[in-house]
């Protein structure tokens, strides 16, 4: 364990000084074409020389801690060139020319403790190694001799009693042998024979191959040319850990099928937790191989292989302490870009026709998950016949993606895990139906470049509640989000931090699609086809950061600038409009305006572009400078808006008021006589409308001696007509003009005393006027109103309206002689009558 950690920290600080190396290092004062880094508290000085076209080793003061040489023409080392150098711990001369170690090519270096000379040209012709070479280094933890050999060569590294960590290449044409000379390093946990990073030729691996490394935790032996695995290879690796055979593109079934059930008895005790098969051909397991995995197993990644689904799966899921399974790629292998020729006779029984085209997964592999388990009922009572699915209790992380997996995710209840990442990515998977259960640990589900159209109301169901991340980037959730208007996708996902939804074709969200989301961070909504912001944010009192680039907005409206400011009041809060439709125009100038002064972190605003009201599009870079521009092009406009707007209104007010006064007395008369109705509403509605008087009579001040004692005693005492005058008749507190209103209403007819003084009063006025307008829209024309010229009165005194009254049957003109008058009241009576 101890010698795990170390190799961490070694490949930490390795990183460290790539990163470090030219910003803070200064030119050395020993050694003016190299770089220096003081070491303050401890006094040491760190030389880093790459690149520098270095012929020879320099040599360096005794205070020098770490020495990169690498990349330069370094051809030997010479003897005792680091004899004073005794604390050096770290030395790289990679990619270099040396060709030749000797005895005291180290000489001094009793506390380096790790030695980089891979790439160089130490080959077995140049016997380059000899037996004593690395006598010195007592404290040597890492060693990496990788691309040096061009043949089988193992050279004498015995001495290293404290080495950790052997980086080498490993050339073998037959059996593979690791030397005995191993066996000495009691220390070594990690042995890489990789041929990515060097040289490696395995071809045959058999019982023995590993006999002298009992010892080792860690053995990476991937793109190693494997052809066989013979029974019981492995099993000499009694404390192995990790194990990556990955890139081994002969290894197929059989192959797989010796690692592990090979006296699988013994094999099983291993504490095997790693192991990484990644790039074979494995195409199927037997589904009792994976029974002979030790139980210890934590990690299992098969990726890119032509897996096919099979029964299997469901004993991968019998490895109890699997934490994570990688899957995913499975159909990589066919851009292999060098192909390896296999040996024929391992060529294993797979159908070679398989390998050519993906062969989809069905629906129904599903099917062999369902392991039979109790109905969980009591949680899921609307479900009937859903068995569990048994999951590995301790399974944190499942990756299936590229797996060329088509289906729909059904309703779903998992097995108690500690389940965290699922990732679903590049599959062909269209609908989420779910309701999925049992998935409370889950954090980050990534769902993104399938074909997802429709996700159910319900597929995120209560259990998601601790879901942090969730990627639904390039699906085409398009089709389905704008109708979820009360968010319901979404409701149960009150922890979600990070979401992804670009890519999708969204033209736009309701406003509470993301009501839920209260811990959001992070949202990413481009690439889409928004036009217009619409969905409520300001609940999301920890947003740091919305991705809308590359979508088709003009303008953001002001309620939502609003919400936007006051994020960004609580922290630093960030919009990506790069890459839309931005408009800078006279309608948008407020837009412009707030982003002139807003406080949200316009991220990407040196790209912002936008479109002026001519249609060229401009930079948008300086919100100032594209405001002021505005302004001044829109003042004018808007003076001209203004003048055309009061124009029109002016217009309106102008109509409006010519039709009120044309309408006057139509409108007083239809307001007088709704209100008299309503105070009457009692009133009879028969058919015979029986009038409360016969005359009503409408006559100026002057004039009331000739009604009051002539008018009275003719019509009402000698003929009994019953008159209505408004000093008599009149109701007090009721207004003057509903009074009138009403007498007109309530009067067989309406006699008017037609005199100078009457055109000058202005009640007299609209008596007359009201009894006209009675006549027309109520009596159907039937004259109700009859006019006694009390005066001598040429046409030209009267206005039009009374003129337009005055017709041979509806007035008479009062006579001043005796013989006159008879006529006169017999007519009156007549008309009254
Ligand atoms: C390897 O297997 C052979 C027989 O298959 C056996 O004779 C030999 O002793 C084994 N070697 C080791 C180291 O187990
Ligand atoms: C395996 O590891 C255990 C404990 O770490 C140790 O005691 C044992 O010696 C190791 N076995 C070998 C063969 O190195
Ligand atoms: C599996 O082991 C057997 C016996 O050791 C060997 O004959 C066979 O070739 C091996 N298969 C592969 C694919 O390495
Ligand atoms: C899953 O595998 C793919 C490809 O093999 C890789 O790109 C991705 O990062 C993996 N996902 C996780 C969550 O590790
Ligand atoms: C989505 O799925 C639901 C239920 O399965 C179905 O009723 C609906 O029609 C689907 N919608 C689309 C757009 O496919
Ligand atoms: C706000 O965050 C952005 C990155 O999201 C960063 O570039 C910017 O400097 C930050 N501003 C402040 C004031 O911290």
């Amino acid at each position: 364990m101890r010698s795990k950690h170390l190799l961490y920290v070694i490949i930490c600080c390795n990183t460290l000084i790539i990163i470090c190396g030219n910003i803070l290092h200064h030119p050395c004062s020993f050694l003016p074409r190299c770089r220096c880094r003081l070491e303050h508290l401890k006094n040491v000085v760190e030389v880093d020389c790459r690149h520098t076209e270095l012929k020879r080793i320099p040599t360096v003061p005794s205070y020098v801690i770490k020495l990169i040489l690498t990349h330069n023409l370094i051809e030997e080392i010479p003897d005792g060139v680091f004899a004073n150098n005794t604390i050096l711990t770290e030395i790289d001369m990679s990619y270099n020319k040396i060709h030749r170690l000797t005895e005291m090519s180290f000489k001094g270096l009793q506390n380096l403790l790790k030695l980089s000379l891979h790439n160089n040209d130490l080959s077995k012709g140049n016997n380059s190694v000899g037996a004593r070479t690395f006598s010195h280094l007592k404290k040597l933890k890492y060693l990496n001799l990788k691309n040096n050999f061009v043949e089988n060569y193992q050279p004498d590294i015995s001495q290293l009693g404290s080495l950790e960590s052997l980086h080498i290449d490993f050339l073998s044409n037959g059996i593979s042998l690791m030397s005995k000379q191993y066996s000495k390093l009691k220390n070594l946990a990690m042995l890489d024979l990789s041929g990515s990073s060097g040289k490696c030729s395995l071809p045959i691996l058999n019982n023995e191959s590993f006999q002298f490394i009992p010892q080792v935790k860690h053995l990476d032996i991937s793109t190693c040319k494997i052809q066989q695995i013979h029974k019981g290879a492995l099993t000499a690796l009694k404390n192995i850990t990790y194990m990556d055979v990955s890139d081994n593109t002969c290894i197929k079934f059989e192959g797989l099928e010796n690692i592990t059930s090979v006296s699988y008895q013994e094999f099983t005790k291993t504490s095997l937790q790693y192991v990484f098969a990644d790039g074979n051909r494995v195409q199927s397991i037997e589904k009792y191989t994976l029974t002979y995995f030790p139980k210890s197993l934590k990690f299992l990644s098969v990726r890119r292989n032509p897996l096919k689904f099979g029964h299997y799966i469901s004993y991968v899921f019998s490895l109890t302490n699997l934490e994570t399974i990688d899957v995913s790629d499975l159909y990589h292998h066919k851009s292999d870009l060098y192909p390896e020729k296999c040996i024929v006779d391992s060529i294993c029984t797979c159908k070679e026709d398989s390998l050519n085209e993906p062969s989809y997964i069905e629906h129904s592999w599903m099917s062999s998950l369902y392991i039979k388990d109790e109905i969980r009922k009591k949680d899921i009572p609307d479900i009937v016949s859903l068995a569990e699915i048994k999951i590995p209790k301790n399974l944190k992380h499942i990756n299936y993606s590229s797996a060329s997996l088509i289906m729909d995710i059904p309703k779903l209840i998992l097995s108690e895990s500690k389940l965290e990442t699922v990732d679903f990515s590049n599959n062909i998977l269209h609908s989420m139906i779910g309701p999925i259960y049992n998935v409370t640990s889950l954090k980050t589900l990534n769902v993104a470049n399938n074909f997802y159209i429709n996700i159910s109301k319900f597929f995120f169901s209560s259990d998601f509640k601790n879901l942090e991340s969730l990627n639904f980037h390039n699906n085409l959730l398009g089709i389905i989000l704008p109708d979820d208007i009360d968010g319901a996708i979404f409701h149960n996902l009150e922890s979600l931090i990070e979401l992804v939804l670009s890519n999708n074709r969204i033209p736009n969200l309701p406003e509470n699609i993301f009501k839920s989301q209260r811990n959001l961070q992070k949202l990413d909504l481009s690439e889409n086809i928004f036009t217009d912001i619409t969905f409520r944010l300001s609940h999301m009192m920890h947003l740091k950061e919305i991705d809308l680039s590359g979508n088709r907005i003009t303008i953001i409206s002001d309620p939502i600038t609003l919400q936007w400011d006051y994020l960004a009041k609580q922290h630093n809060f960030s919009v990506d409009l790069n890459n839309n439709l931005l408009e800078c125009n006279c309608i948008s100038i407020k837009f412009i305006e707030w982003m002139k002064t807003t406080n949200v972190h316009l991220k990407n605003i040196k790209k912002y572009k936008c479109m002026l009201w001519n249609r060229t599009i401009i930079a948008l870079h300086n919100p100032k400078e594209t405001y002021n521009l505005l302004k001044k092009h829109c003042t004018s406009y808007e003076y001209l808006e203004l003048a055309l707007v009061s124009g029109v209104l002016l217009f309106i007010i102008l109509i409006m008021g010519s039709l009120i006064y044309r309408y006057r007395w139509k409108l007083r008369y239809l307001y007088y006589i709704v209100k008299v109705k309503y105070s009457s509403l009692h009133s009879e509605t028969e058919e015979e409308y029986s009038y409360m008087y016969g005359a009503f009579v409408s006559y100026a001040d002057e004039d009331r001696i000739f009604v009051h004692k002539t008018l009275l005693q003719k019509l009402e005492v000698e003929h009994g007509i019953q008159l209505c005058l408004h000093k008599r008749n009149f109701l007090p507190g009721n207004d003057i003009a509903t009074n009138i209103a009403s007498a007109i209403h309530n009067s067989r007819k309406t006699l008017v005393i037609m005199s100078h003084n009457f055109l000058k009063s202005y009640w007299c006025m609209f008596e007359y006027n009201m009894a006209r307008m009675e006549n027309i829209y109520e009596r159907r024309n039937e004259n109700v109103v009859f006019l006694i010229f009390y005066e001598q009165m040429s046409p030209r005194d009267l206005p039009l309206n009374v003129l337009e009254m005055v017709q041979p049957k509806s007035y008479v003109e009062y006579p001043n002689d005796e013989y006159g008058d008879t006529v006169f009241w017999d007519q009156l009576v007549n008309a009254l009558k």
